[in-house]
This record gives C-alpha cells, structure tokens and sequence, in this order.
C-alpha cells in the first residue's frame, strides 16, 4: 500500500516537473498564394526551474515558438500543455488570462511605453489583472526595481535611460505577476558586454530563486549561463 501510494507520488512529482510539453507543433503563415512553414514539428519538454537557451540561425523559428509558448500565437496543428493543461482548446480569453498572469516576457528591442516612467512602465502589466491592489502593486514593483538596481530612477522615462537600464526595466515589468515562465527573445540582442553580463547575472538569479527561464541567443557563450540549448533549423528541434 505504502509502496504503491510512493510510486503514484513520484509519478505525480514527476508530472508536476513538467511545466511545458509541444507535441508535434507546427506553425504556418499563409502568404498569398504560399504558405510559410515557421515550425514543423516541435516536440519539446521543459522542466519546472529549467533555464534553456534557444538557438539557431535566423528565421528557424525561433521567436515562432517563444510566441506560441508565450500564447502570442496559437500552433496551427499540435499540442501545447502547459502546467499539466492543455491549452490547445482555450479560447481567446482564456489565452489572454494565462499569457498576462503566467508568462513574462522580454524582447531584444525593450519595448517600454515612451512617455510613461520607469516604475509605470513596471506597473503596467497588472491594468489587466484583475483585482489587483494599487498599493500592493506598487510596494511589489519598487521591490523589483530594487532587485534590478534602479530605485534611483523610477520617475524618469525610458528615453533618459542607457539600453541596459531599460533592458532592466523590462525585466522588472516581466516579473510584476510573478509568471511561471519566462521569455526573452535575444534580450542581451542590443547591449554592449557590460550590460549583457547585468541581465545575464539577473536571469541566473532569477532561475536561483525557482523560476523557469528560456532565452533566445545567437551568442554562443551565452549558453554558459544556461542548463542546456535547444538547437533549432528549419523549423525543427535539432538537437535538445
Ligand atoms: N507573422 C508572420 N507572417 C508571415 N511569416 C512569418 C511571420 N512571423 C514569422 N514568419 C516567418 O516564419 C519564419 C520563422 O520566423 P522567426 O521570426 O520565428 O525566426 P527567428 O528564428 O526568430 O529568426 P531571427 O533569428 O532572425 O529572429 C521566417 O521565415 C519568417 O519570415
Ligand atoms: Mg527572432
């Protein structure tokens, strides 16, 4: 009895490990009279507190599949389970509330709101959640403004700060509802050494403190920060 209730526990621990699985993914983008093929059958498992490196030359489908597992894009045919759900059947809603409450992201080019301040632009993620406490809200994002090293310029707007402050700030904001997962497509893409060895340092603290990581790099070495690479081609897993 004792055994058997053992043997369900680690099968269900073991699930549990398992915070994203693609099975046959693929993604088409009908252009006119051709249909491009951006993934071709991914199949992929990601563990709870993995931090993975995406890599492969350009228009692999690479930022495709941060899409689709960012719930930006849906796969066209294919699973997507995500925490043990499949999500292959959500609606537009339901997309929308796991992409805003789970996912936080982060893109090469920032993508900060210009004429917003640092410590709004980290707020403002939760606009969408719902119930969420201002106050909470802001004690929480001036905690993570902290961790990033930037309590000095909370009231300044992006365009006063260097690209590695800004870099900084998105990862504040990506972190403000505490997702499962995070994704950052070549986030160290338009930052110079200094800068990258900051967000580098950030991201491996982030997955110290339990979170799951994946990052998108065309820099080889930036894969020492990582547990291991998803090599991709042609729209295809190569090697994991
Ligand atoms: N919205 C879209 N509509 C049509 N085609 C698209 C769309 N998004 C991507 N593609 C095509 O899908 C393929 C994969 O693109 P993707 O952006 O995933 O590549 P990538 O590996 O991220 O490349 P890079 O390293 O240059 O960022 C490319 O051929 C691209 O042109
Ligand atoms: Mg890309």
């Amino acid at each position: 009895m004792l055994l058997w209730f053992s043997a369900v526990k680690n099968n269900f621990d073991l699930m549990e490990e398992e915070l994203i699985k693609l099975e046959g993914v693929t993604k088409e983008y009908p252009q006119g009279e051709i249909i491009i093929q951006a993934l071709r059958g991914v199949d992929l498992t990601i563990k709870k507190g993995e931090f993975v490196a995406v890599m492969g030359p350009s228009g692999c489908g690479k930022s495709t599949l941060m899409h689709i597992l960012g719930f930006l894009a849906r796969p066209t045919a294919g699973r997507y389970i995500f925490a043990g759900r499949d999500s292959t059947t959500y609606s537009d809603d339901e997309l929308a509330v796991v992409r805003n409450s789970q996912i936080g992201f982060i893109f090469q080019a920032f993508n900060l709101l210009p004429r917003t301040s640092v410590l709004d632009n980290v707020i403002l993620p939760t606009n969408y959640t719902p119930g969420a406490n201002y106050e909470e809200v802001r004690v929480r994002a001036l905690q993570l403004l902290e961790t990033v090293n930037l309590t000095h310029r909370l009231n300044n707007y992006p365009n006063q700060l260097s690209g590695g402050e800004q870099q900084r700030v998105a990862v504040a904001r990506a972190l403000i509802n505490s997702p499962s997962l995070i994704l950052a497509d070549e986030p160290t893409g338009n930052l110079d050494s200094k800068a990258t060895e900051e967000i580098m340092d950030i991201l491996t603290a982030l997955q110290r403190q339990g979170n799951t990581l994946l990052m998108v790099t065309h820099e080889k070495y930036l894969s020492n920060y990582t547990d291991r690479v998803i090599q991709m081609q042609d729209g295809q897993v190569v090697s994991s």
